[in-house]
C-alpha cells in the first residue's frame, strides 16, 4: 500500500518535472523541495533495499542456496563497507570485479543461477518494480552509507582495470568522435537540463560516484552504476556496453579510485 501511494506520488512528480521543463531553475528547485519533502518520509530507495534484503537471505536457485556465503570482500555474508571498497581483485575469480559483476558470480557458484540470464534482466524497464538484480545492490550498498571509498590499488590486475579504464574514458569514438571526457571534463557545463559534472576534479568525481546507484524519480526505479554507465555510452552513441563486462568493470575502477577519500551517501535520489 505504501509503496503504491509511494509509486503514485513519483508518477505525479515526474509529470510535474517534465510540464516546468523548460525553467531549469524551478527544476532544481522543485527537485530539493522534493528531497526536503522524502527525507521526513525516506527516499523510496528503501523499499527496493528491503527487498534485497528478503532477497539476500531468501535460498533460491537449483542448489537451494541463501547468498550468506557471497563474499563481496570482507568475508561471505559480510556486506558492511563492501560497496566502498569495489570494485576489487577476487582470488577465487581470478578477477576484478564490481558488485554486479560479483552478484552474478555469487548466483551462478552460490546459487546455480544462469549469469546470462541473470544479466538479461537485471536492470528493470522502469516501473515501480525494480529487478533483483536492483534491489541486492540497493541493499549491498546502502550498508556502505556514510564510509569512505577506499578501492583497492594494490593486485596488478587492480592497476591493469584503473589503466584500461582510464583509456577507455578518455579514447574517442562513435559519429561525433566524444569521449567521456568530452561531456565530463569541463565545470559547469551542462546539456539542457542536466549539470555534467567535471569527473577529472577530485571533489565533483567523489560527488558523482558518491551518489550512485541512484533512484531515479523520472524513472520510477532504483539505477544502478551499469546503468549509469552503459546509459553514457548511448549518450557517446557507441555500441551498447555489455552488462558486467570487462570494460565496464574497468571505467567503474576508474571512476571509483578517483573517487578515493569521498564519502558513500547512496542509494541517493536523483531526478
Ligand atoms: C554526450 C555527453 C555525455 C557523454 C559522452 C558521457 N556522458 Fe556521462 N552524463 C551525461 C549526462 C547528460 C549526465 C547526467 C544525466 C542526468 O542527470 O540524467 C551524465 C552523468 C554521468 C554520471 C553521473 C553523474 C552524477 O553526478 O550523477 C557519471 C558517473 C557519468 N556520466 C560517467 C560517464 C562516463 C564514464 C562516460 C564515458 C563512457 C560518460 N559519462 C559519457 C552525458 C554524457
Amino acid at each position: 500500500m505504501k509503496r503504491k501511494l509511494i509509486s503514485v506520488c513519483l508518477m505525479m512528480l515526474g509529470g510535474a518535472l517534465a510540464s516546468t521543463g523548460v525553467n531549469a531553475q524551478s527544476t532544481e528547485d522543485g527537485i530539493a523541495q522534493y528531497r526536503e519533502m522524502l527525507e521526513m518520509g525516506g527516499n523510496p530507495a528503501e523499499l527496493t533495499e528491503m527487498e534485497g534484503e528478503d532477497l539476500w537471505f531468501e535460498e533460491r536457485g537449483p542448489k537451494n542456496a541463501s547468498l550468506e556465503q557471497c563474499d563481496l570482500g570482507q568475508g561471505p555474508g559480510e556486506i558492511e563497507n563492501a560497496y566502498a571498497q569495489m570494485p576489487r581483485y577476487f582470488e577465487d575469480a581470478d578477477k576484478v570485479m564490481d558488485l554486479e559483476s560479483r552478484l552474478l558470480y555469487c548466483m551462478d557458484t552460490i546459487q546455480g543461477l544462469d549469469p546470462e540470464e541473470q544479466a538479461d534482466k537485471a536492470i528493470s524497464g522502469g516501473s515501480d518494480y525494480a529487478s533483483e538484480m536492483e534491489a541486492l545492490v540497493a541493499y549491498v550498498v546502502a550498508a556502505s552509507r556514510g564510509v569512505e571509498i577506499a578501492v583497492p590499488q594494490e593486485h596488478d590486475k587492480e592497476k591493469a582495470a584503473y589503466e584500461r579504464g582510464e583509456q577507455i574514458f578518455f579514447m574517442r569514438g562513435g559519429p561525433y568522435d566524444f569521449s567521456c571526457s568530452s561531456c565530463h571534463a569541463v565545470t559547469g557545463q551542462r546539456i539542457r537540463l542536466q549539470d555534467l559534472p567535471n569527473l577529472n576534479e577530485a571533489e565533483l568525481a567523489q560527488r558523482a560516484y558518491s551518489s550512485w546507484p541512484a533512484y531515479r524519480v523520472s524513472q520510477g526505479s532504483l539505477r544502478t552504476m551499469q546503468w549509469r554507465l552503459k546509459d553514457c555510452f548511448r549518450q557517446q552513441r557507441m555500441p551498447v556496453l555489455k552488462y558486467a563486462s570487462q570494460a565496464s568493470v574497468d571505467l567503474t575502477t576508474f571512476l571509483a579510485v578517483n573517487a578515493n577519500g569521498g564519502t558513500m551517501d547512496a542509494p541517493a535520489l536523483k531526478r
